[in-house]
This record gives structure tokens, sequence and C-alpha cells, in this order.
């Protein structure tokens, strides 16, 4: 039997601005794929993380099912109702399109899936991000997967000694999947080369080289080319399987400690650190900074255990100070240089119209 994971999320709405969905939102959608999702999903966990609100189904139905995401989605439009109800702000944010056609890709939702064949143990980790891109998981999984300095199977696990294939999308190509496979260790400097630029290619998923093996698959949704103009940002989700073939959890966990610095924050329109933070979480400062939630899983015959805080443990308080203060040293230089993204990556419109007026002002002397 195969099992597929799938993760969906979306922003429906949420209390106080854009910083976490209702409890009575959450109840609708959680009570809906309770009583509609019989005979379709295995199991089921859902979490918010800032604004979203993320649904991880465990089911038999294979990548890209109809069936999920129609019920991904008519469960979305159930919460949206409530928060219409209760007047939450953003209510139906991330629902771009009037009617389902199959598949939520496209749509607005994220999506992050895998099937495989269930290992006698099978850990995987579920992460949700906020305020930021898909691009915002280009570095962590690299060093993950593909640097010794962060990955010590790579040197010490024969299972891991050929590397992994990383598949990186060209998310700024609309007409289809744009996407290269590249292999590390052979062509690391040619992953980096594409990585270093996280809002043009970002890595979709990540195979183990010795079994052929999925590890990895990450959202790669770009809301403004679904939209065309901007909607709020990509808020990215992403699957991990890990240990034996793949990294240890605390391998994959291990490069959020830099707290390294993102495209997102408030107005998806600055740089901020993505700091790791606890389920459930709600956004705060400057709308950030960017967060990142790891909720860790074994899954067996399809049957999910109860989640893990990944990154509630004191080790990550003190990393969230550190990238506080990060965040925090950026917000003290505004508007200027690096604290605001360039042109291209501003989410609001509104600086368009300014520069067009402020252009037939100036006068060549
Ligand atoms: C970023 C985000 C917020 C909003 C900001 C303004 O992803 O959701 O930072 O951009 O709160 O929101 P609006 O334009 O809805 O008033
Ligand atoms: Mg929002
Ligand atoms: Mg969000």
């Amino acid at each position: 039997m195969k099992t597929t994971l799938s993760i969906i999320k979306a922003d429906i709405g949420s209390v106080g601005g854009h910083i976490k969905p209702s409890k009575s939102l959450i109840e609708r959608v959680k009570e809906y794929i309770e009583t509609q999702g019989g005979g379709i999903v295995i199991d089921f966990y859902i979490s918010s993380t800032g604004d979203d609100i993320a649904i991880l189904f465990s089911h038999t139905q294979g990548v890209g099912s109809e069936k999920i995401h129609k019920l991904a989605w008519d469960a979305f439009l159930a919460g949206t109702e409530v928060a219409k109800e209760q007047g939450l702000y953003g209510a139906g944010q991330d629902l771009l399109k009037d009617s389902f056609s199959g598949n939520v890709r496209g749509m607005g939702p994220a999506v992050a899936e895998i099937e495989f064949e269930e290992r006698p143990n099978e850990p995987f980790l579920m992460f949700a991000a906020d305020k930021t891109d898909p691009g915002a998981y280009n570095l962590p999984l690299f060093l993950a997967f593909a640097d010794p300095m962060y990955c010590a199977g790579l040197i010490l696990s024969p299972s891991m000694a050929k590397g992994f294939t990383f598949t990186i999308m060209d998310v700024a190509y609309t007409e289809g999947d744009r996407i290269i496979e590249l292999n590390a260790p052979e062509e690391l400097y040619d992953i980096a080369a594409l990585l270093r630029d996280n809002q043009r290619f970002v890595i979709e998923s990540i195979r183990s080289r010795s079994t052929g093996e999925i590890a990895v698959a990450v959202s790669t949704t770009r809301l403004h080319n679904i939209a065309g103009k901007y909607t709020g940002k990509d808020d990215p989700v992403m699957l991990a399987r890990v240990q034996g073939a793949f990294p240890a959890t605390g391998e994959v966990l291990a490069p959020y400690n830099i707290g390294h610095y993102v495209a997102g924050f408030m107005r998806g329109s600055h740089t901020g650190p993505l700091m790791p933070v606890r389920l459930n979480s709600a956004i705060s400062f400057f709308d950030g900074p960017p967060v990142v939630s790891c909720a860790a899983f074994c899954v067996h015959n399809g049957k999910l255990t109860e989640p893990v805080d990944a990154f509630d443990h004191p080790y990550w308080d003190w990393v969230r100070d550190n990238v506080a203060r990060k965040a925090t040293d950026m917000r003290q230089q505004g508007f200027s240089g690096a604290a605001m993204l360039p042109y291209s990556e501003l989410e609001y419109g509104g600086i368009v119209e300014k520069l067009k007026v402020l252009d037939k002002r100036f006068n060549v002397r």
C-alpha cells in the first residue's frame, strides 16, 4: 500500500489583522473534514501558522487527487463562511477562483504532496511558514541535504553517501512548470548558483540517490502569478521524510538556527529573518517577523501519531532571541536599501503610481 501525504494551506481570514485564524474558523474546517472526508481520508491534522490554516491529509489517493483537493477546497469554503459571519479580516483571501476545477494548484492555496511505500517506521516533518515565500526553504534544505557542515549523515551514513537529487523550479515562468534536476554533491555549485535567487528558483522536491525515494516536497505557488496582483505572500508549506536514508530530524532542523533573511514581513515587501516558532503561533512585530513552524509525526498504515512541536524546546528560545535581535537590526533602517525588497518584488502597487507621478516632475538639467 502506498501512502500519500498532502498538505494544503490557505489564508481564509484572521482575527485582529493578518495574524491568526479564529478558533471557530478552525473548528469549522475540522468539522467539515470529519463529516465529509469519510472513505477518502485515512487521517488528518489541522494547524495554524500566523494567518494561515494548514490541513495535513494522509490517504491512498495519490498525488494531485481531485477528491482530496476538492475536500480541502470545500473545507476552506466552509471556513470562509465562518470568517464572513465573524467579520474576520481577509475572509477567503487565498481562494482566488470562483469554482473548483480539479486541483487546488493555481487556485490560491499552497500544496505539497509526497507518495511513498511506508517504511516499517516512517517519521516525517511538516513545515509551515508565514509572511514569506517558498524560496525561504532553499537555504535550510541545501544545508540539510548537501552540506556536511550541517548534515553529519552525508559523511557518516553509508545510505546517504551518494547524495541527493534536487528538482528546482523557475517560478518566474508562468506558462507551465519549468524545472531542472541537479545532483549533489557533483553539481553543488550549480545548485547554489540557482538557489541564491530565492524569488526565482525554488526547490520543489528532493530525492535520495541511493534509493530513488522522495524525501522532500515544497509548495511552489506564486500567488502574484495567479492573481496578477498582490493578494498576500505565498506562505509556503513543506513535507520532509527523515531518518535512515534521509537526514535525521535534527539535521533538517539545524539550519533554522541561522534565522536567515528572507523576503516577506510587513506587506510582503520587506526583508526579515526567519524565526522558528511553536505550532499555532500568531504574527506580531511589523506583521512578522517571517515565521516557520514544524510538526514531527510518524505515520503507519496511513494513521498519524500525535504531532510533536519540533521548535518547542529551550534551545529554540535562545534562537528566537537571536532572531528577534536580527529583526530589530534590520527594522532600524526602515525603508532603506536591503530592508525593503527590490522594486520587482514589492507586493503593493502604490509605489508604481507614485513613481509615475514623480517621473513627470523630473527635469534634465
Ligand atoms: C503580509 C500581510 C500583511 C499585510 C498588511 C496590510 O503577508 O499579510 O503584512 O500586507 O497588514 O494589509 P492590508 O493591505 O490588507 O490592509
Ligand atoms: Mg493574510
Ligand atoms: Mg499568511
